[in-house]
């Protein structure tokens, strides 16, 4: 990896070349050919889709030809445990519940509550309290939608008896020197993160052990995970069962224009939680790359790529593609002033997040129906 950026499952670090990456780690793009036939399916696509954030996949062509034979797939992603979520961490999630939508398929999330425990030196909670703390990261996914019938969200530690016996098969498969390797892990790392692989890995076969037979799954996530599935490919393989076809998003930048949106810089991360008044100071200090003063602005316009309030409609707020344009226009022309347009995105977020947390609250009357235990 360049010493520009950094992106393992444990730190995501300086401007991320998404094309560098997936060269480096044989993505493939989304091609129109391969946009062509989803469409075939799902109608028009997704605007994550349209808009190459989601940007790259391993083998999806592979399920679509399964899914062609009869032979349908299900949906597996996850999410590790943190206090607040933000807005960048609910986009895998939007993209997932559109697939299910679309294809009518299961979905399978995992709540890693360990893996947190294990992998956070500095903070210091016990097992029981970021338990608490992922229930409520779940009420926020059960508010996109998820069709309650249809998926299947377990917490690592309530649901062991199935998790642990079939994550030490890939366990059995997995060198230390490969996850020394993969994840940077050194002589300080604890025992429990290096195992903490495998745990991961079994969601993606798990589906083909209920029915006993193969069942083709698809998982969309963000590329800090990919790690996880380069290793678990390799063994579902040898074990005897397909490997997991995966779609990648790119991260929700940082209000600021950083990569990723921050759970620990919360001053240019959106949190779910966030009151309006919050809300709207840290999008007034986003970053516009507008010009120094509205004169020159009037005169010379902007750049909507640089500009973060264009990229967060790009990203999330403005799945209309005509009024998206419409939007950039006005930035680059110079129609648009740097306080009416920032004004406007916080708006829209607001209204976002007020109808956001009526739907989690909801969700709470139907935990039931979606959380496994054994
Ligand atoms: N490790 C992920 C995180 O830290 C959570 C996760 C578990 C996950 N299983 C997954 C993410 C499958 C994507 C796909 O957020």
């Amino acid at each position: 990896m360049p010493e520009s950026y950094h992106v393992d499952a444990y730190k995501v670090e300086g401007k991320i070349d998404y094309d560098q990456f997936a060269k480096q780690y044989g993505l493939k793009p989304i091609d129109p050919e391969l946009t062509k036939r989803l469409e075939k399916y799902t109608g028009p696509l997704h605007f994550l889709l349209r808009r190459n954030i989601v940007f790259a996949h391993r083998e999806l062509d592979w399920i679509l030809n399964e899914y062609e034979k009869g032979n349908p797939f299900y949906l597996y992603t996850g999410r590790g445990t943190s206090k607040g979520m933000h807005l960048g961490h609910l986009m895998p999630f939007m993209l997932a519940k559109w697939l299910q939508d679309k294809f009518g398929v299961e979905i399978y999330i995992q709540i890693p509550d360990e893996e947190k425990y294990l992998a956070k030196k500095d903070i210091d909670m016990s097992l029981d309290e970021i338990h608490s703390m992922a229930m409520d990261n779940v009420l926020d996914i059960i508010a996109l939608g998820f069709k309650p019938a249809k998926t299947k969200i377990f917490f690592d530690t309530n649901y062991a008896n199935t998790m642990y016996k079939n994550a030490v098969r890939v366990a059995k498969h997995i060198t230390f020197s490969t996850v020394k390797d993969a994840f940077g892990f050194t002589n300080e790392s604890n025992i429990g993160l290096l195992f903490y692989t495998a745990m991961q890995a079994v969601p993606a076969f798990l589906k083909s052990v209920e029915v006993g037979h193969n069942v083709p799954c698809l998982i969309p996530l963000a590329i800090d995970q990919d790690v996880h599935f380069r290793v678990a490919r390799d063994v579902l393989g040898k074990l005897g069962y397909y490997k997991p076809s995966i779609i990648y998003t790119k991260f929700l930048p940082g209000l600021d224009g950083t990569s990723k949106m921050s759970s620990s810089e919360g001053g240019n991360t959106i949190y779910l939680d966030d009151p309006p008044e919050v809300v709207k100071k840290k999008v007034f200090r986003a970053l516009t790359g507008q010009q120094a003063t509205a004169e020159l602005q009037k005169k010379y316009g902007g750049d909507p790529d640089k500009c973060m309030v264009c990229q967060y409609y790009r990203y999330f707020f403005e799945p209309n593609d005509k009024k998206l344009e419409a939007i950039f226009k006005a930035e680059r022309n110079g129609t648009l002033l740097a306080g009416e347009h920032k004004a406007a995105l916080a708006d829209t977020i607001n209204k976002f997040l007020k109808e956001h947390r009526r739907k989690k609250e909801r969700a709470r009357e139907k935990l039931d129906k979606f959380i496994v235990s054994d």
